[in-house]
């Protein structure tokens, strides 16, 4: 009898910790999908890459590059920029806006995002500030890179 069990115990314990690393492993997977946090860049794709293009040349909205420049100048943190972004998706206005006026002129204004909530639009928001621009966190340049900067802020 004892024989028995202690032959099984560490196989036991083995088995137990391989569930336990899987469950680990399964919930730290589940969190960074849909569950806790959306993923800004996934938001951004579904929602607003219609309109925006990340780098110049635009589509029908100015690239968000430039546009994450404009923010990080203007602010000087991230939760600032951030909460002043999602106030702006939900309600964008002129006087609201950040990007030099002849962005509007351009491509007009943008319209509201109605379908999103508070978390989603946190999330793109925040995944827009981090867009590197502005020379140094341009990196791996393409050709056209010189004519970029000056053409959509
Ligand atoms: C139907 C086209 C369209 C869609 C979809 C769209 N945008 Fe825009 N967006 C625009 C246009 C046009 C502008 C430039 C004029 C302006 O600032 O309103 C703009 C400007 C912006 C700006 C600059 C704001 C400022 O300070 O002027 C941000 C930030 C932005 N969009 C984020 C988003 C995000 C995030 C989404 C998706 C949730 C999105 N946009 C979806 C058309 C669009």
């Amino acid at each position: 009898m004892t024989k028995i069990t202690k032959t099984e115990e560490p196989s036991l314990m083995k088995y137990t910790l391989m569930l336990a690393m899987a469950g680990l492993l399964s919930t730290s997977l589940l969190q960074n999908t849909d569950a806790a946090e959306p993923d800004g860049r996934e938001v951004f794709t579904r929602n607003c890459s219609v309109c925006h293009t990340i780098n110049p040349p635009p589509k029908t909205a100015p690239p968000i590059g430039p546009v994450a420049g404009r923010y990080r100048q203007k602010f000087s943190t991230k939760a600032e920029g951030v909460a002043y972004m999602v106030n702006f998706i939900k309600a964008p206005s002129k006087e609201k806006s950040v990007v030099d006026t002849d962005a509007i002129d351009r491509f007009g204004l943008m319209p509201p995002m109605p379908g999103l909530d508070e978390k989603e639009l946190t999330a793109v928001a925040g995944w827009i500030w981090d867009q590197p621009w502005g020379g140094r966190g341009q990196g791996g340049g393409q050709g056209k890179k010189g004519q970029g900067n000056g053409d959509c802020q």
